[in-house]
């Protein structure tokens, strides 16, 4: 694996300045990107996603209620010293390794909630004149090689704006980003066209953008120059089409399989899933769900 300091991309962005409403009244007072899966939150998924794909400048763009996330990405000494005291050494390491040291964690709190492609743009004086990964910690990409990590790779190639993709059904083209690409059935393929939120039947194809992308700095300009499109907002796909007319964007269908986190289905099939694969909890969870599909009452309720 490469060190961090041989890395092309060297930043990665988390725009977690969201409320998730659909998460009401859990993320009334803690983020949303808090929600654990088993015993890590959302954002610690993300920020281990950026770390593996070489990121060491982490740039979360905040909003209301959003401490929590700078807290958890802070050292804590009170707790450290309670679990040394209490001889607990696993959690204390568990603790102390959830940030590395050679990362830098960098907060920018976004004014108002003008859209994602808006919170990108506030992450422009952090960024500066290089590529960079946004990362959305509602997608949670579960794969031996991590998706951003992929992503980096494409990059080496190409040299130019990646969005992760996958096939989504027709009927909900109209929560995603869509895209049109050149060769349908390739892994990596040039974009034809980008376009947000398209209704099922006027959808230019069934390939949707999961909350994984790699920029090149030339979307800044293309940003501050959009305007507000789909809802009312600044919109990062508005900004990549505009930025398509000067350079060429890919999309990669990544490898791995995403969880819709933002979903309370999602994030259950995340927790369920996640948990099965747990080193030490797997076995007792799926012996319990066993129990629970064979019960009568189980039965009764299908
Ligand atoms: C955002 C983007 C959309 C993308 C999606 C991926 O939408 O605007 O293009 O497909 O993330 O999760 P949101 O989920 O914030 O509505």
């Amino acid at each position: 694996m490469r060190s961090p300091s041989q890395s092309v991309i060297r930043t990665a962005v988390f725009p977690v300045a969201g409320r998730g409403t659909r998460f009401l009244p859990a993320t009334k007072a803690s983020p949303k990107e808090m929600l654990p899966v088993v015993d890590k939150p959302l954002i610690q998924y993300a920020v281990e996603e950026a770390l593996s794909a070489g990121a060491s400048r982490l740039v979360f763009i905040t909003g209301a209620s959003k401490r929590a996330i700078e807290d958890h990405f802070d050292s804590d000494q009170e707790l450290e010293h309670m679990l040394e005291a209490q001889g607990k050494s696993d959690v204390l390491n568990q603790i102390r390794s959830v940030l590395p040291s050679y990362a830098a964690c960098i907060f920018i709190r976004q004014p108002a909630p003008l859209g994602l492609g808006h919170a990108v743009l506030c992450a422009q004086p952090a960024v500066g004149s290089e590529p960079f990964f946004v990362h959305l910690a509602d997608d949670l990409i579960r794969a031996e090689v991590g998706c951003l990590r992929q992503m980096a790779e494409v990059y080496e190639a190409k040299r130019a704006s990646i969005v992760a993709v996958e096939v989504i059904p027709r009927r909900d083209t109209d929560k995603y980003g869509i895209v049109e690409v050149e060769a349908d059935k390739s892994t990596t393929s040039r974009v034809r066209s980008i376009i947000e939120k398209p209704k099922p039947p006027s959808a230019p194809s069934t390939l949707a953008v999961v909350g994984r992308y790699v920029l090149t700095p030339a979307i800044f300009e293309h940003l501050e120059r959009i305007g507000r499109g789909s809802g009312g907002e600044i919109q990062l796909t508005d900004g990549i089409a505009s930025l398509m007319r000067e350079e060429a964007a890919y999309a990669y269908r990544f490898t791995g399989k995403r969880y819709d986190c933002g979903s309370k289905l999602g994030y259950l099939q995340a927790t369920v899933e996640y948990a099965l694969g747990h080193p030490s909890l797997g076995r007792d969870f799926r012996k319990y769900l066993q129990g629970m599909i064979r019960s009568p009452s189980m039965r009764s309720r299908r």
